[in-house]
């Protein structure tokens, strides 16, 4: 079958790779029919998030048919319409029974002290050969997929693998509640479900900071108050247009590529911690190419973090759903500390959010299709994910197709 392989940084293809089978009881084999690339997807291929195995099939979202169960699956069954989750998870353990199951402590085959397993990730959570691919193995089956309404499509449900559960989770872990002024940095697809999210979960504003116009508009389409950080200082901006109190949440999803500013009044503090960012960047990344045009790492990898604690009002929340590599050792602790913030963070726990979720798509409350913008075939994966890379404009979500 063909597949999206990770061979080093700045290196990946399409390759012919044999087919998955069933390793073990609790396995299922899928028929992906839609796939798709995410940000984190990047991180691996920036060097940002290290060390990947090579040979690793890329890819952690997928909707799909199931075409045969492990002896252990007992609730599904070939011919299932499933949606994938990005996170795998047993559905036993002390944290799966508590819906924590992004921290299953059985999944992973590092063991329980590794942490999150994904598909398509770096060898610290598994690694799991991923779901940009025509079929993939499915570990723990039963507890790793949803079935699907039929009054979900397939183009709905794709959005469900990971995106909107991780919006949704980025707004339960930065406490909206009504009323609440939200921020969230970074208008990318993770952003754009979470300003959908936070406003669903009663939030009374939501501002969105970013610099690309095009992801800008997508989200004052949505209602959101847009600040694009390389035309004024985000931080001042959000504090003006909150009577100077800052604001009651903020979601983090943009992660360690993140940027600092290039233009406009917070390019001149940027400059300022120019020596610190670029300490960072070695850290995180000490095998990427910092002077590459394609598959560069951000230039600011704790911007985000600086600018989410300077904008939150006292007693604050923030919820960090941007990907962040253990390597990243950088955060304004003592700030935060003197403001009484709430931080929370971490991978979603997709088996326990994503279930109403559907719902909500099936009920017609939410529909996420118009946030897809690109579709693509595998045959035409690398270059969609070098324009994704890119962020050029109207690239927001990539939907692959492996079957066709
Ligand atoms: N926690 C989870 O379970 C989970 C799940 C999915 C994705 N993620 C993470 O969410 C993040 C976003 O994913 P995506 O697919 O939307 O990625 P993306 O790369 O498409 O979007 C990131 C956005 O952040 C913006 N940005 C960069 N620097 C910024 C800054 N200083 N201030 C404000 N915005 C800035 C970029 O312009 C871009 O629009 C990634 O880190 C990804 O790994 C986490
Ligand atoms: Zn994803
Ligand atoms: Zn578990």
């Amino acid at each position: 079958m063909k597949a999206v392989v990770w061979h080093g940084i700045g290196d990946i293809r399409v390759d012919e790779v044999a087919d998955p089978v069933i390793r073990d009881p609790h396995d299922a084999i899928v028929k992906i029919t839609h796939s798709a690339i995410c940000g984190t997807d990047l991180h691996f291929v920036r060097g940002t998030m290290a060390p990947m195995e090579e040979g690793t099939v890329l890819g952690h979202e997928a909707v799909g048919v199931v075409t045969q169960v492990g002896e252990a699956v007992r609730g599904f069954s070939a011919g299932d319409r499933v949606v994938v989750n990005s996170t795998v998870s047993c559905g036993a353990c002390r944290y799966c029974r508590q819906g924590q199951t992004a921290q299953c402590d059985v999944a992973n085959p590092n063991g329980p002290a590794a942490g999150t397993c994904f598909f398509g990730g770096p060898q610290s959570t598994g690694p799991v050969d991923g779901l940009q691919a025509e079929f993939a193995r499915i570990p723990w089956a039963q507890n790793t997929m949803h079935a699907l309404p039929d009054n979900v499509t397939d183009e709905q449900a794709i959005l469900l693998s990971d995106i909107f559960p991780t919006g949704w989770f980025g707004a339960e872990l930065a406490g909206v509640t009504r009323g609440d002024i939200v921020v969230v940095f970074g208008a990318g697809v993770v952003g754009q479900f979470a300003i959908a999210s936070a406003f669903k979960q009663g939030a009374g504003r939501v501002i969105v900071v970013d610099s690309h116009e095009d992801r800008l508009a997508q989200a004052r389409a949505q209602h959101a108050e847009v600040v694009n950080y390389d035309a004024e200082d985000p931080v001042e901006a959000i504090k003006g247009l909150t009577n100077g109190i800052g604001a009651d949440c903020v979601i983090d999803a943009v992660g360690v590529d993140a940027e600092r500013a290039k233009k406009g009044a917070a390019a001149e503090e940027a400059g300022k911690l120019a020596a610190a960012f670029d300490a960072e960047v070695a850290r995180v990344a000490p095998d990427a190419d910092p002077d590459a045009t394609q598959w560069k790492p951000g230039d600011g990898p704790s911007q985000v973090a600086r600018w989410s604690v300077e904008a939150v009002a006292k007693c604050g929340r923030i919820g960090v759903i941007g990907v962040y590599p253990p390597t990243m050792q950088s955060y304004p602790f003592g700030q935060a500390m003197n403001k009484n913030l709430t931080i929370r963070m971490g991978n979603c726990d997709h088996h326990s959010v994503t279930p109403r979720l559907i719902d909500m798509v099936a009920a017609g409350q939410f529909d996420p299709t118009n946030l897809v913008t690109v579709h693509e075939g595998l045959d035409t994966a690398i270059a969609a994910y070098e324009a994704f890379d890119r962020r050029e404009a109207g690239w927001l979500k990539v939907e692959l197709f492996p079957q066709r």
